[in-house]
């Protein structure tokens, strides 16, 4: 999959997003190794510390359907590039290798591509 379609669909999750709090939709679209996609958005809560950002939404639904080694990651957001949080970037350092691809861009013209390391250098694991 090219990663201007990987980005299309993290667009197209921008309408499912529930954002009233913050106004700030945020997308993804998780690419698995085997070549499937998981779609996310951010979901917030009236409690919002209870609020869950487009990438774990992502992440948690592919590996609670069985799904753990992954590719890349395409975020966008309703203002442009999105770059995840540091909650997100040590998330995805549990299941991701080094190389593994974080793609964002104002559109898809203007896609910029990052790897785990370069995003997360010297990450914790147990
Ligand atoms: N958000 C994400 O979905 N991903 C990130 O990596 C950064 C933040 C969401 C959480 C919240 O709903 C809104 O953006 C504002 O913080």
């Amino acid at each position: 999959m090219m990663y201007k379609d990987l980005y299309g669909m993290a667009c197209g999750m921008l309408d499912r997003a529930y954002a009233p709090f913050s106004k700030f939709k945020v997308g993804a679209a998780l690419l698995s190794k085997d070549g499937q996609v998981f779609t996310g958005c951010n979901v917030e809560n009236s409690s919002f510390g209870a609020t869950i950002c487009a990438e774990r939404t992502a992440f948690v639904k592919a590996i609670s359907e069985g799904t753990m080694e992954f590719e890349a990651i395409a975020i966008v957001s309703s203002d442009g590039e999105a770059w995840p949080c540091g909650i997100c970037r040590q998330f995805m350092k549990e299941f991701c290798d080094d190389d593994f691809k974080i793609i964002t861009g104002d559109d898809e013209d203007s896609l910029k591509v990052y790897t785990m390391e370069e995003i997360l250098p010297e990450g914790f694991r147990l």
